[in-house]
């Protein structure tokens, strides 16, 4: 997606041939800054850190990683051990495990020799694949969009359509265009009006920092809202549909995403508000039954207690907002059943969230599971 005009992906290779760079998104939506992954312990150090983040790019960075580590060192074990570090660095994005097990696989039947250079080839084509699938997802999804217009103009209603979306399920949480905001920018470019509800996304603030950052440069009209408000618009009929991204999806369909996407889901269904779920085929983890099965993320209860902004002087300033000796607790995903979900939009088109319905659209990966009539 562009950047005041200019094209960029959130990762790509450095000219040099020895790098890869990506768009370091802890300095949004205040600076932006690129970075350049050059070693093994740049990329996991990246992926920790959340200056990559989103389960997409999670996964893509990771096979990135991989090729770095094989360039310095492409023995068996120095495959190993950068396949451990790379996974121990963030638990609940399955794209992170699709991934290394994907790179992997090509490279272990390979002479250590060979090694580097495959791997590099397989990481920018997981690239490329992860910006088609997402765009897939968008003309897939921008169906949904259009349908909510045709019902507006039907009714005679004013405004565009309004769409509700928790966290950053855009560019910047895959390679290119996003999963829940690539039916936004389809729909925008076609010139269909458009309008988004961003939930702020406490801790880390990933709709107030990237998700109205992404949409601003791209001309999407927007409001950032508080995290607890998207009820109060869909009680006032101001909601449409909601749309977000997910970090894993069960067999059974249900939904894993950031902290409060199953408050969101709840709402929409007690208002009658359409909640579909955007995902790339690598997001389904097919060896897990149910959400309640999936590890969630808990990180440092500092995010909770404090917060990050910029002051008016342009100084970036950490206040505490916390009762000095208040503990706090920081789950950072939740899992949404799949009995709230309208619709899974994947690259192969939109299905019913549930056992059936994602067998039907994926039969390769569904066969050989247990037939079971549930979800
Ligand atoms: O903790 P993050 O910022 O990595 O969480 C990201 C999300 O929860 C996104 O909604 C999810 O990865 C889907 S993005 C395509």
């Amino acid at each position: 997606m562009n950047v005041d005009g200019v094209p960029y992906r959130t990762i790509w290779p450095a000219a040099d041939g020895r790098a890869v760079e990506i768009i370091d998104q802890t300095r949004l939506p205040h600076a932006f800054v690129t970075a350049r992954l050059e070693t093994l312990a740049d990329a996991a150090r990246a992926i920790r850190d959340m200056q990559v983040r989103g389960a997409p790019l999670i996964g893509a960075t990771a096979a990135w990683g991989l090729a770095l580590a094989m360039q310095a060192d492409a023995s068996d074990a120095a495959l190993a051990a950068a396949y451990e570090t790379l996974f121990a660095t963030r638990p609940t994005a399955v794209n992170l495990r699709w991934a290394l097990d994907d790179v992997r696989a090509r490279l272990l039947p390979l002479d250590a020799g060979l090694r580097a250079d495959a791997a590099r080839a397989r990481a920018a084509a997981i690239c490329d694949e992860d910006a088609a699938i997402c765009e897939a997802i968008g003309e897939h999804g921008l169906e949904f969009l259009q349908a909510a217009w045709d019902v507006k103009q039907a009714r005679k209603q004013d405004g565009p359509v309004n769409i509700l979306t928790h966290c950053n399920a855009g560019w910047l949480a895959t390679v290119d265009w996003g999963t829940a905001l690539a039916p936004i920018y389809k729909a925008h470019d076609a010139g269909l009006p458009v309008h988004v509800w961003v939930d702020e996304t406490r801790p880390r603030n990933q709709g107030a920092g990237l998700t109205a950052w992404e949409l601003g440069r791209h001309g999407v009209p927007h409001h950032v809202i508080v995290d607890n408000a998207g009820g109060h618009l869909m009680r006032r009929g101001l909601v449409d549909l909601c749309i977000t991204g997910t970090d894993r999806t069960t067999a059974n369909g249900d939904v894993c995403n950031k902290i409060g996407t199953y408050l969101k889901a709840s709402a929409a269904r007690d208002n009658f508000v359409p909640f579909y779920v955007a995902l790339p085929s690598p997001t389904i983890d097919w060896t897990l039954e149910k959400g309640e099965d999936i590890p969630i993320e808990e990180r440092d209860p500092a995010e909770v207690t404090t917060v990050t902004g910029r002051t008016a002087d342009g100084r970036i300033e950490t206040v505490t907002v916390t009762p000095e000796g208040s503990p706090a607790v920081n789950y950072g995903f939740d899992v949404t059943p799949y009995w709230l979900v309208t619709a899974l939009i994947t690259e192969r088109g939109v299905c019913a969230a549930g056992r059936d319905g994602l067998a039907r659209l994926f039969p390769e990966r569904a066969a050989g599971r247990p037939d079971e009539s549930t979800g």
